[in-house]
């Protein structure tokens, strides 16, 4: 398990106003997608590629195009329901799949609700979609999921990451062949799950819901 974590000026920029409460959903929302955006740029640096031939109104020449299979996108619902766009801007070739999960609010155990994807993802580039790095049950239920399915490749995207999730991952998910990419590892959780500083419940900031 590999953590990246996205060092760049305007990441920073827009997670700060995502953390301020003052932020209204509206805006929560355009500035998540476009932090989504800035971290599929660095997630996809090993997206499959096959050359092209192709010709410009010069000359003939060759490029790259992404290949087959299609990489996967699955965000988790619902949170990470906010992150496909902006993902899928940067994969328009990307097949959508989707994990429904919820997390016990008392004990903080995930359970599946929805399954949506295919059965084999053999040879498969899946990136899932999940806002809030928490406790990390959530996830490794997740991605256990996608390996199951043979994903054999698993890039995790996450706006904000917790010491205490990073660490079951990569307990959980020692030697898998998985990554995740974040825009900061804050500094803990509290008594509730919540990533302090964080920003908040992901979902309800979101969609303005309690
Ligand atoms: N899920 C959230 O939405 N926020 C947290 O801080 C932790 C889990």
């Amino acid at each position: 398990m590999q953590t990246h974590v996205v060092d760049h000026p305007l990441v920073a920029h827009k997670l700060t106003t995502l953390r301020d409460e003052r932020t209204d959903s509206p805006t929560f929302r355009r500035l998540a997608d476009e932090l989504v955006t800035l971290l599929a740029y660095e997630a996809t640096r090993d997206v499959r590629t096959e050359e092209v031939d192709i010709t410009t109104p010069v000359t003939s020449t060759s490029g790259v195009r992404l290949s087959h299979p299609r990489p996967l996108v699955v965000p988790i619902l619902r949170a990470g329901l906010g992150m496909l766009e902006g993902m899928v801007r940067l994969l328009p070739t990307a097949e959508v799949g989707f994990l429904g999960m919820i997390r016990d609010e008392d004990t903080l155990q995930p359970s599946t609700y929805a399954t949506r994807m295919p059965d084999d993802l053999s040879g498969r580039q899946v990136y899932v979609l999940d806002p809030m790095l928490a406790t990390g049950g959530t996830l490794v239920a997740a991605i256990q999921e996608l390996i199951h399915r043979g994903a054999d490749d698993v890039t995790a995207l996450c706006l904000l990451a917790a010491p205490e999730g990073i660490d079951l991952m990569e307990r959980e998910l020692a030697g898998a062949p998985v990554r995740v990419v974040t825009a900061a590892i804050d500094r803990r959780l509290n008594e509730h799950g919540y990533i302090v500083p964080g920003l908040g419940d992901a979902g309800d900031r979101m969609y303005g819901t309690a």
